[in-house]
This record gives structure tokens, C-alpha cells and sequence, in this order.
């Protein structure tokens, strides 16, 4: 197998174009669902303001940042100052008060890397995560939402590429593959590093939006409606982006050396960033660079098998693409 050097895709490959549109019809959230969403987020936020007057509720992840599904869960951030307390005692309150508010199936879950507090709204029947003060979490899901505004191509191969991944089971941080947002991540760097480029790097641009977490300043051009038209020079579709996409991290991306950085708009080194060796846990194997916590590995949750698997998928979907007669079929068997 050509390993690397240039191949092409096949010359038919745009006839897949309308089932891989229709797939990503199918995945998107439905009005219903948006309306459901709200009125889980308005009785929320009455529990929580009862109790403490200056607390603020963000909705973050896929239910903000325009890559969700109907299959998505409701990400809930509740900025609070807390004072002397902690996070976990917070936590237990909260879990007290939606429970006597009636919500349904309460769980606060103190041991996690991040607490949280999980519950199931019966009404919508979406589970639902509220965790505090994780603002590094909303400053990226504006982030992701601009990238999403600039080229349609974005929200279309991100959400078949979610899609395929939760399928081929290789979308299970506890189990060393990726999260939905290292998956988002690496579509937006792909994308801006075609030619011509199908999107910019906005934290290379003068900034028009800070938004200052923990001392660090998340800073980037977020005035997306002023380029419309970026990614137009570049025809390219989504059956050929789809299967470049895995073409590249199938065969393309040395994961001995590279690091992939929308903050800076391109592929940058494991030497500079010191992630060369393993430290601690992170085995930095496969790096994808957090745009705003630059010291953090989206790929640190990969070991030396779950990367084979990772790798051999891509191969496989890569594969597919280039070769089968019903691609749309094959790509999304689950595993
Ligand atoms: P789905 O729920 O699968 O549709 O996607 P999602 O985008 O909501 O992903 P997920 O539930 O895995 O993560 C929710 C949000 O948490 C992401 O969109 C990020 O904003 C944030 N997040 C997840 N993992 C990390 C991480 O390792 N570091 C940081 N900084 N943020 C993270
Ligand atoms: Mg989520």
C-alpha cells in the first residue's frame, strides 16, 4: 500500500455527494428538540438563580457550538463565585436543589476529572451535564461556533466525521480514543491547511473578541460575518474532503513529529511544544493542541493500542471512500 507521496482520489467520487448530504441531513437537531433544549436550560437557570443571585449558566459543547445532533447531550456550565467553599460542596447542593425541583435522576459525580452534576430530564429525556466555572470550555465553543459560521463545508464533514466516529467506536475518551471536540479540531486545522485554504486561522488575526480564564487570555478575530466568502476560491466537496481528511491521518500525518495547532493555523512540532517523551499519563502520541490551553493534549487519552485502531480505522474509511461501490453503507457499519 502507497504509504505516502501524492494519490488522488477517484474521478466519480462527487456521485456520493448526495448520500453523505442526506446523513448529515439526518443527524441535525430538529426545531422540536431546539425548543426542548431551551425550556430544559429556562427551568434550570429558575432552580439555580433561586439559590445563588450571581450565578450564570453557559451552555457549552455541542448543544452551543453548532456541531451537536439529535443525539447530543446538554453540556451546562454554571459560573459561580465560590469563595471559600469548594467545588464539590457546590456540587452536592446543586444535585439537592434540582432534585427537590423535581428533576429527575440526580447524580453528582465528585470524582471525576471534572465534577460534575448528571441528570436525566424526563420531559426532553436529555442527559444533562452542569459543571462549574469550566470557562476555558465557553471560550472554546464560541471558538468553534465562528469557525462553523465561516465555510458550510466545516459543519458537514465535522458532523460525518462525528457521525463515523461514534459508530466505528472510536469516540470513547475511557476507552483511549477521541473526544467530539479533538474530532472538531482536527477538521478545522484540515481545513485550514487546503490550498486554497477553506478556513482561516482567526487567533492569528487581529483580535476583536478577549475573553480572560484563569490568567490566560483568549484572544482571536471573531467578526466572521465580515468573510463570507474566505473559502470560496476552493471548490473542493464533501465527498473529496471527507475522504482527504482520512487520507491525510491515514497516511499523511507523521505522528512521530507533528502537533496539530488551529491556534497557529498549521502543523507545528512535538520538539517545540516538549511533548516528545511521556509525561505522566500523557503519552502525547497523537497531539492535537488545545486552541486557549496550549499545554493541553487532546490526544493524551491515546495509548499504543487504541492509536493502532484509531490508525487503522482512518485506513480503513480512507479505503472505503477510494474503493467501494456503496461507500455510504460501508463507512458507518458499526464495528
Ligand atoms: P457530543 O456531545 O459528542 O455531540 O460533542 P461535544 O462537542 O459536546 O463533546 P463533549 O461532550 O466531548 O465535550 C463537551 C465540550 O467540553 C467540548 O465542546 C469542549 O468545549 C469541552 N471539552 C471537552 N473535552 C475537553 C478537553 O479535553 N479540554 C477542554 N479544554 N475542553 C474540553
Ligand atoms: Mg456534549
Amino acid at each position: 500500500k502507497l504509504r505516502r507521496g501524492w494519490v488522488e482520489c477517484r474521478h466519480d467520487i462527487d456521485a456520493f455527494a448526495p448520500g453523505l448530504l442526506s446523513i448529515y441531513e439526518s443527524l441535525r437537531p430538529s426545531e422540536e428538540h431546539r425548543s426542548k433544549q431551551s425550556q430544559l436550560i429556562d427551568s434550570l437557570t429558575k432552580s439555580v438563580s433561586k439559590e445563588w443571585s450571581n450565578a450564570q449558566l453557559h451552555l457549552y459543547g455541542s448543544c452551543a457550538n453548532s456541531f451537536g445532533t439529535s443525539h447530543s447531550d446538554v453540556d451546562v456550565c454554571l459560573e459561580i463565585d465560590i469563595g471559600t467553599g469548594s467545588v464539590v460542596e457546590l456540587l452536592l447542593r446543586l444535585a439537592e436543589i434540582l432534585r427537590a425541583d423535581g428533576f429527575g435522576d440526580v447524580e453528582a459525580i465528585t470524582s471525576a476529572r471534572v465534577p460534575i452534576v448528571r441528570m436525566l430530564d424526563s420531559g426532553s429525556g436529555f442527559s444533562c451535564d452542569i459543571c462549574i466555572n469550566n470557562l476555558f470550555a465557553v471560550a472554546n465553543t464560541k471558538l468553534l461556533r465562528d469557525y462553523a459560521q465561516i465555510d458550510g463545508r466545516l459543519l458537514q464533514l465535522a458532523s460525518i466525521v462525528k457521525h463515523w466516529a461514534k459508530l466505528r467506536g472510536v469516540n470513547e475518551t475511557y476507552r483511549g480514543t477521541l473526544s467530539s471536540y479533538a474530532y472538531v479540531l482536527m477538521c478545522i486545522s484540515f481545513l485550514q491547511l487546503r490550498e486554497p485554504k477553506i478556513l482561516p486561522c482567526l487567533q492569528a488575526m487581529e483580535p476583536t473578541y478577549t475573553m480572560v480564564v484563569d490568567d490566560t487570555e483568549c484572544a482571536y478575530f471573531d467578526e466572521v460575518h465580515l468573510l463570507p466568502d474566505f473559502g470560496a476560491e476552493n471548490e473542493e466537496s464533501i465527498p473529496e474532503l471527507l475522504w482527504a481528511f482520512f487520507h491525510y491521518w491515514a497516511f499523511q500525518h507523521d505522528y512521530r513529529k507533528d502537533v496539530v495547532s488551529i491556534r497557529m493555523g498549521k502543523i507545528i512540532s512535538k520538539k517545540e511544544k516538549n511533548w516528545t517523551t511521556r509525561v505522566g499519563n500523557d503519552r502525547h502520541l497523537m497531539c492535537i493542541e488545545d486552541p486557549f490551553e496550549t499545554g493541553h493534549d487532546l490526544g493524551r487519552v491515546v495509548d499504543r493500542q487504541t492509536i493502532r485502531i484509531i490508525r487503522e480505522e482512518f485506513e480503513r474509511a480512507a479505503d472505503i471512500l477510494q474503493h467501494d461501490d456503496d461507500p455510504c453503507d460501508t463507512l458507518f457499519e458499526p464495528y
